[in-house]
């Protein structure tokens, strides 16, 4: 197994279970911290515990707004953080959590409404992350 989807799998798990009790109150820093601290930090700053396992170097997500003229890349950050278009690469090391986050809740609302809880939570995280920007 490569070291990639041998992490991606190890991630999953652990955010699988503890996400898993509070559908309803997922709370953007909740889903940060579950999903996403392992390789950006906890404070957002790009130094995760996962972080030095990965080759390609974690960014920290804090200057997403300076890196882009002052003003925060909305659809770029959806486009990242879904994964399942637009602007990544192939080979990228990290998750693609709009599948991850449709196949939570699947089986409990089916095609069409997993793929609303799905896009709930991005906008979660979209926000929390707009949150934090220096
Ligand atoms: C397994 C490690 C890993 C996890 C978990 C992870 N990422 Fe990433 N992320 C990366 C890497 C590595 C990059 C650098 C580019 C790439 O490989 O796609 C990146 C890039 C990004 C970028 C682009 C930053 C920039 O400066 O352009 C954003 C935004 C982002 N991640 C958000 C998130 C969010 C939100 C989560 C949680 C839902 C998350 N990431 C979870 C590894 C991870």
């Amino acid at each position: 197994m490569r070291l990639a989807s041998f992490l991606t799998a190890a991630i999953l798990t652990g955010s699988a279970i503890s996400a898993a009790p509070a559908m309803a109150d997922d709370t953007g820093q909740t889903l940060y911290v579950d999903a996403c601290a392992s390789c950006h930090g906890v404070a957002g700053l790009g130094r995760g515990p996962m972080a030095e396992l990965i080759t390609v170097g974690v960014p920290g997500l804090r200057d997403l707004s300076e890196k882009n003229d002052g003003v925060f890349p909305m659809l770029k950050v959806i486009q990242i953080i879904d994964g399942r278009t637009g602007v990544r690469g192939h080979g990228s090391e990290m998750p693609v959590w709009g599948s991850e986050f449709k196949a939570e809740a699947l089986d409990e609302a089916g095609v069409y409404g997993s793929e609303i809880y799905a896009r709930g939570k991005i906008l979660s995280l979209l926000y929390y992350l707009e949150s934090i920007q220096m």
